[in-house]
């Protein structure tokens, strides 16, 4: 942190304390202080909600707010900064609880010299910034477990159920033709038909827990032809699409060089992001998806863009979580986007979204043309997910 400028908000009333406070940070030696004040917290929320600070150093007893409410109510608003607490003497006990609740540090007016006070800031910057390290290392860690654990479970479910349901499948078919034979089978005829189509649902949902118990399967690669799977996976969904009022074009994929992948994992996302658009629609309103690409040094960037409503802000930012779904119960997995997540992860590319609530997303995937599988040891990369709203 040497030679850089420490911007710090003081949230304190009193202009002879202030003052004090300005001399005393006057003088770094390795660090500039630049220091902005606010004399009450409603006008030091708004400085918050207005600029960038590396920390606030806050009186708890203000004209407009008193004690632990004052803390309380910087915090809310910025939970990510260290916050200082500045109590006069006697009043350490609320002090120490402010520190209990997450505030950095405290410092009692009049029990403070110029390098303490510095010594005490710059601490609770590196306290702050370790503790954000950790506590982002940690949700790392439990999405890894959990996925990790959910491979384990999916490989032992799928196989389990995909056995039976083939079984109950293919029973319900043999079924359907010996009543074909029969005089007037229509209604028998009908619950079959239902059975078999949700006999289909069940193994589709299977088929998801299953890529994750397969996320090194896909170790044949070949040269891919961009245009060739967006047909394919277009002539699938082309049904369910229109039922929707949704168009879906292709555009100039064919003008790309054909990428080097394992073609099962490029049909998987063409699939899921296609298909989740289409779900999106709300039926009544015509919408598109538009899918283009182009070539960025070494990668191709393909988007997914439609017009199908869009992501509210809170939502956009869970979607690549496992089991993340705003589908009804037994309609989504809540999977489909983190496999996709996981596929892309396989190559070394990203997936990133922008939403606008109302109108529509766009997700950018970028994967490599010539992939080494070899060098770049399938399954072994992290991924930088970005999340846009506008
Ligand atoms: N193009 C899109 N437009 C609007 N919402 C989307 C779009 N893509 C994804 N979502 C949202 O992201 C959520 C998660 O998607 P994901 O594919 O992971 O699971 P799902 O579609 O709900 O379930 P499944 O994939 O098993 O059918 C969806 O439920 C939906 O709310
Ligand atoms: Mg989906």
């Amino acid at each position: 942190m040497d030679e850089k400028e420490i911007k710090v908000l003081l949230i304190e009333d009193n202009p002879g304390d202030v003052r004090l406070i300005e001399d005393m940070l006057s003088d770094g030696a390795n660090y500039r202080f630049e220091l902005e004040c606010a004399g009450k917290l409603l006008d030091g929320l708004v400085l918050l909600d207005r600029n960038d600070y590396d920390l606030v150093l806050l009186d708890l007893g203000l004209p407009d707010s008193q004690g632990l409410e004052t803390f309380f109510s910087v915090y809310a608003r910025a939970a990510h900064l260290p916050i200082v607490a500045l109590t006069g003497i006697g009043d350490e006990t609320l002090a120490v609880k402010a520190v209990q609740h997450g505030a950095q540090d405290y410092l009692v007016k009049g029990h403070v010299d110029s390098s303490s006070l510095q010594r005490a800031l710059r601490y609770a910057i590196e306290r702050k910034s370790a503790e954000q390290t950790l506590k982002e290392y940690r949700k790392k860690m439990a999405r890894a477990e959990l996925l990790a654990s959910l491979g384990t479970l999916s490989a032992t479910l799928a196989h389990e159920l995909n056995q039976s349901l083939t079984v109950i499948g293919l029973s319900i078919e043999n079924s359907l033709d010996e009543l074909l034979e029969v005089s007037s089978p229509e209604p028998a005829m009908d619950y079959l038909r239902n059975s078999l189509s949700e006999v289909e649902n069940a193994v589709a949902i299977v088929e998801r827990f299953c890529s994750f118990s397969r996320k090194s399967s896909g170790t044949v690669f070949d040269q891919v032809s961009l245009q060739s799977v967006g047909e394919r996976v277009v002539g699938l969904l082309n049904k369910s699409a229109r039922h929707q009022k949704v168009i879906i074009n292709l555009k100039e994929l064919d003008k790309l060089p054909s990428i080097y992948v394992n073609q099962n994992d490029v049909e998987q996302l063409f699939f899921s992001l296609i298909q989740n658009a289409t779900q999106a629609s709300d039926g009544k309103k015509r919408s598109e998806i538009n899918i283009s690409g182009k070539v960025k040094d070494d990668n191709v960037e393909l988007m997914f863009a439609d017009t199908c409503g869009g992501i509210e802000k809170e939502k956009l930012e869970k979607i690549f979580e496992p089991f993340f779904t705003t589908k009804p119960s037994g309609q989504g997995t809540g999977l489909g986007l983190c496999i996709v997540q996981q596929l892309i992860a396989k190559y070394g590319g990203n997936i990133r979204a922008e939403s606008k609530y109302g109108s529509g997303t766009t997700f950018y995937v970028t994967l490599p043309i010539h992939f080494n599988a070899e060098r770049k040891g399938v399954g072994s990369e992290s991924l930088k997910t970005e999340y846009i709203y506008s």
